[in-house]
């Protein structure tokens, strides 16, 4: 059927700013609203409390969406979980536990890595348990359980809403395991499904970036690198953050652990490059400040993606920072997602590149 721009420039811009919406149905799908838990619909094959460990496999941004679940299935359900791009997960012959559950994730369904991990990881006796968007996908079809991202369809090539609604699902999911295992009291779980309620309202308050973003891009427009840096559930983001600007704008990026910056890139650091720093308030924040104190050091210039608390306490002069609000630690990824999407798409509407069509990408990678 057809899906139009509305009054959009382009279909990633109108994705970008359907996210509070279509996260708020797949949360629906997922919690009950009332009694603050979570109740996944499908019947599962499989019992958390058995599980011995998660294998996931996916590719790009959904790749990322599983590294973030990782830090929560780990976290929050004390799972533990390995994690690969389904092109090396698929002929790895990785020896898979008899009690497994393996996750694909996957916006098309239908990309051919990610199926063929499906198949390795059933036939090596795991349950497979699939996060996709197109509920009528061969990846859909051909899982044990399926999980659905209720993003409706996505048309820019870059994915946005598909990423957030991956991970409001994944992380619905964590806390069910969370609690099938034992591990999150009645209490812990009202609070994590509270956090999550509030993601559509703060999607929406984080959009409000836009008009400062677009100024910012005006530089970043001229930059040949940009670094990403994050810690914890940050750290897939600032990967993310990489990925979306190499695709739409084409200035090479990397995204990195801000604890490796001195293992290596810091050799970088000069005063053209900027340097995007993911920080919320949360349990790793000082880390990662004393991180940007060595960007600062050598002259890097440093935008900031902090929470009013987090712009207080960092001390440290940035060429920008975008402030959000403050949330629950668990629902970062969810939100800070929005700016470094902005960033991507104003950064490539500067340089005037084909947004929703770049060069080289096909929306789904149905071939090896
Ligand atoms: C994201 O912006 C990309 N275009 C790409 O990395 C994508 O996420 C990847 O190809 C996986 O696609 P899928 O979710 O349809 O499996």
């Amino acid at each position: 059927f057809l899906v139009e721009k509305g009054n959009h420039r382009h279909f990633m811009a109108k994705e970008m700013h359907e996210q509070p919406e279509v996260v708020s149905h797949t949360l629906a799908h997922y919690l009950d609203l009332a009694a603050e838990t979570v109740q996944l619909e499908a019947d599962l094959p499989f019992d958390f409390t058995g599980l011995e460990r998660i294998s996931i496999a996916a590719c790009g941004t959904a790749y990322y969406a599983g590294l973030i679940a990782k830090y929560w299935f780990e976290q929050i359900a004390r799972l533990p979980v390995e994690i690969d791009v389904a092109s090396e997960f698929r002929y790895r012959e990785a020896p898979l536990p008899k009690n497994g559950l393996a996750i694909v994730i996957s916006q098309s369904g239908e990309t051919a890595d990610t199926l063929a991990s499906l198949r390795y990881a059933k036939q090596e006796g795991q349950k497979v348990m699939a996060v996709v968007n197109v509920p009528t996908s061969t990846i859909a079809r051909e899982s044990d359980a399926v999980m659905p991202t209720l993003a409706g369809p996505e048309i820019g090539v870059a994915s946005t809403k598909a990423f957030t609604c991956q991970l409001a699902t994944l992380a619905a999911v964590a806390v069910a395991a969370g609690r099938a295992r034992g591990v999150l009291t009645p209490e812990r779980e009202r609070e994590l499904v509270r956090a999550l309620v509030e993601v559509p309202r703060l999607m929406n308050e984080a959009l409000r970036l836009g008009p400062q973003i677009e100024g910012l891009a005006r530089s970043f427009a001229k930059s040949q690198d940009v670094l990403y840096l994050g810690r914890s559930t940050s750290y897939p983001l600032a990967l993310e953050g990489a990925l979306k600007l190499k695709e739409i704008s084409y200035i090479h990026a990397e995204g990195y652990a801000a604890g490796e910056l001195k293992h290596g890139p810091i050799a970088l650091i000069d005063e053209k490059m900027p340097v995007v720093v993911i920080a919320p308030h949360d349990q790793v924040f000082d880390k990662t400040m004393s991180n940007m104190q060595e960007v600062a050091a050598r002259g890097g210039r440093i935008i900031l993606l902090t929470d009013a608390r987090g712009a207080a306490e960092a001390g440290i002069d940035t060429e920008a920072t975008l402030v959000l609000p403050e949330m629950n630690p668990l629902v970062t990824p969810l939100v800070y997602a929005i700016p470094i999407q902005l960033i991507a798409y104003h950064t490539a509407v500067q340089m005037g590149t084909d947004v929703d069509q770049p060069r080289n990408l096909a929306k789904s990678v149905t071939v090896e």
